[in-house]
């Protein structure tokens, strides 16, 4: 009997792609979206790269209970994915009440909804911003999480800290898997779903790409002063499809009941730091062209190195990233042309 997986969020750039490998994996999924911050592109990517013309569709906005509650009544849901949430950090600094209800009340209604169908299994999108300014590195799931520096990151340090009680709450009945995810970049092969950022991009790769195709004048590297081996920040940049197969693992993990506690945490990163000089040079080196950029002032907030030890990650669930960088910035290349039309 087919399992079935509802993504919330599912439109967007890492819930479309998840979306892809959840079908491929043969479980039947429920795509949700409000489609307050991406278009149907991803959505109708997904039915292109599957086949899937019948894939379901739910237009919900998660704040609102009654629609959860008749969206949970509909499906027989084995595994939430839940997407759902505002992402830009620094609108968030601007908009810390709009980014707390959206943020909170969406993921809080899952929740209940879990419990009211008497239990569910649930993986919720985290994120490496938890562990702040991180005092050593790599970091492990043991590295001690620091004071958030923005309301959306505070958000995702409140959403595990809701499941972890959730789940303890439940005695088991709700299971719970965080994934921290570090940098995703790229796009799926097919170049027919990726990052679609909305108005000016805040993330380093598709401000990149919109510089190489002229929708941007150059790309400003926020600071080469930083104590690394060349001034520029260190992230660990994880490829799309690779972060995307990551939770098909955690789901597989979840209904296998092969998890060893009820609430789990994994670092999904591919423990090889880059620095953005270094991510720039692999992007106009693979593409064969050369990146108007320069050398700006720091962005405040900015950790300056942070990149995963994926260990546990590799050893429990059997995941690993596979993909080269250059790979992952041929693809976010191929995208960004496709975008255009070329
Ligand atoms: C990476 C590096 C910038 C843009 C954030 C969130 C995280 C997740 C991913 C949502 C930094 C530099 C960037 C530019 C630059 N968000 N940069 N010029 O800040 O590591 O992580 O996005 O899920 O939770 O915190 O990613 O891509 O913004 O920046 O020099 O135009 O690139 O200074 O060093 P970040 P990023």
């Amino acid at each position: 009997m087919k399992k079935t997986v509802l993504v919330s969020g599912g439109a967007g750039f890492i819930g479309s792609h998840v979306t892809v490998e959840l079908i491929e994996a043969g479980y039947d999924v429920v795509v949700a979206d409000n489609f307050s911050n991406c278009d149907r592109t991803g959505y109708e990517g997904v039915k292109k790269i599957t086949g899937r013309d019948d894939l379901p569709l739910e237009i919900v906005d998660f704040c609102d209970m009654a629609q959860v509650k008749a969206l949970f009544a509909k499906y027989p849901i084995d595994a939430v994915i839940h997407f759902a949430a505002y992402k830009a950090v620094g609108e968030s600094v601007a908009k810390p009440v709009m980014y707390y209800k959206n943020n909170l009340m969406s993921f809080l209604n899952v929740l209940e909804a879990a419990q009211d169908k008497g239990g569910c299994n649930v993986l919720f999108s985290s994120s490496a911003t938890v562990y702040g300014e991180p005092e050593a590195v790599p970091v492990t799931e043991k590295t001690p999480r620091q004071p958030a520096t923005s309301p959306y990151g505070n958000t995702k340090t409140m959403c595990e800290d809701i499941l972890r009680d959730t789940v303890k709450a439940s005695g088991g009945a709700v299971k719970g898997i965080l994934l921290r995810y570090f940098n995703p970049i790229g796009a799926h092969p097919s170049a027919l779903i990726g990052e679609l950022p909305r108005g000016v991009p805040n993330n380093l790769v598709p401000y990149i790409t919109q510089t190489a195709i002229g929708k941007r004048e150059c790309l400003s590297i926020f600071g080469n002063d930083y104590p690394t081996p060349d001034g520029t920040c260190l992230r660990d940049y994880i490829d799309i499809v690779d972060l995307a197969k990551a939770h098909v693992f955690a789901v597989t993990r979840m209904m296998d009941g092969k998890m060893k506690e009820n609430c789990e945490v994994f670092n999904i990163g591919t423990g090889r730091p880059l620095s953005v000089l270094e991510l720039v040079t692999a992007f106009e080196k693979v593409n064969n062209l050369k990146l108007n950029y320069r050398f700006a002032p720091r962005r405040a907030g900015d950790v300056t190195a942070i990149w995963a030890d994926p260990t546990l990650a590799n050893t429990e669930m059997g995941w690993k990233a596979t993909r080269s960088i250059e790979e992952t910035l041929k693809a976010a290349w191929a995208w960004e042309k496709h975008l255009a039309g070329k």
